[in-house]
């Protein structure tokens, strides 16, 4: 179908669907990416709301002046009122702040917690039938925080970490392998964290496993830079972390969602009795569609995967019960 044709049959759709609104929270590095991506995939109107109003206002404007360029349809704006979200149908959260070298995203903990008690209570009050994407670090923890401030149903609460781990190992083994990213099919499980599990033997290439394609050894380490890929990032920066993979991994779940996909992917989902786990968010693969988390699948581990999810797993279990009080 050409261009023209698909983007009138698009615009018909909206029409007859009514506008769809996408509200992201927190307009900073993740959120603005997050809300860039979204534009162009010209979805939804795009609300983003930060504490800083002018941030949030200017970002917005900034980004409706390019609509001309990129030619994307729909409003974007600015706002810090909760008011101005009311309608949503998605709200992706990534209000808070991020990682400086050195510290871990569960050094975020308590600061994060009290932003996102703020903000849920925001969305449980103006967009009560959302579905939320949370992206705020410790990711694992703050999803699990935001289901019980917003007391939603857990399939419309979903933790973004999985499409981006995932991406960041697909990156690499494209690189080893000299090979188009697009035929990379990774998966990576568990927290976002250092604990995180990247599944070798369920990672593909042109359908191929990469243990076939690649000696133990590179695995392991290409696992291991997947693991510490976005502290990879923050030394580099050294002013903040990674932004355009982290906004854009948001940006594919919204979309996910709103379009009723149904993409399977891996995201911190609620788990109860899932691989022998239970009260917690960790990263699973799932299919992502109009109700949220609509399935979550339970792979064949071997003893030591399953080992190492539950051991990623029972870490923030227990963070949450030290640090969150739950
Ligand atoms: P940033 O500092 O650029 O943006 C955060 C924004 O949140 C700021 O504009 C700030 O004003 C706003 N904010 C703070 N408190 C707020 C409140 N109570 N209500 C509304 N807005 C508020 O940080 P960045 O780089 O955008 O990162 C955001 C969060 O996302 C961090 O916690 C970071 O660790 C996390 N992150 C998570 C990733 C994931 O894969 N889950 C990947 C990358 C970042
Ligand atoms: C990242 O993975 C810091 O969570 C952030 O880039």
């Amino acid at each position: 179908m050409d261009m023209v044709l698909l983007e009138r049959n698009i615009g018909v759709y909206l029409m007859t669907r009514g506008r769809r609104k996408i509200a992201v929270i927190g307009a900073g590095n993740v959120g603005a990416t997050c809300a860039f991506v979204l534009a162009q995939m010209k979805l939804a109107d795009i609300v983003m709301l930060d504490i800083f109003e002018g941030f949030a206002k200017g970002k917005a404007l900034d980004m409706s002046q390019n609509s001309n360029v990129l030619n994307y349809d729909g409003t974007i704006t600015g706002t810090s009122k909760y008011s101005d979200i009311s309608g949503s149908d998605v709200v992706v959260v990534t209000s808070g702040f991020p990682r400086k070298p050195g510290m871990t995203r569960e050094d975020l903990i308590s600061k994060n917690a009290e932003i996102v008690t703020q903000v849920g209570e925001g969305i449980r009050e103006h967009a009560p039938e959302s579905t939320i994407i949370m992206v705020t670090n410790p990711l694992d923890l703050m999803t699990y925080h935001m289901q019980k401030v917003t007391g939603f149903p857990t399939n419309r609460v979903i933790g973004q970490a999985g499409v981006l781990d995932s991406a960041r190992m697909a990156h690499f083994i494209a690189l080893e392998l000299d090979c188009a990213e697009e035929d990379v099919s990774p998966m990576v499980l568990g927290g976002h964290g250092d604990t995180m599990v990247p599944l070798p033997r369920y990672t593909t290439v042109g359908g191929i496993p990469i243990t076939q394609l690649m000696s133990e050894e590179r695995i392991r380490e290409i696992s291991e830079r997947t693991a510490g890929g976005g502290g990879e990032i923050v030394k580099l920066l050294e002013r903040g972390s990674a932004f355009y993979a982290p906004g854009s991994a948001a940006a594919i779940m919204a979309e996910a969602v709103i379009n009723d996909r149904r993409r399977v992917i891996p995201a911190s989902c609620h788990l109860t009795g899932q691989y022998g786990l239970d009260d917690v968010y960790i990263g699973v693969p799932t299919i992502i569609g109009a109700n949220g988390v609509e399935k979550i699948f339970e792979l064949d581990l071997t003893e030591s995967e399953l080992e190492s999810l539950q051991g990623s797993a029972n870490f923030y279990k227990s963070q949450l019960s030290e640090l969150l009080g739950y």
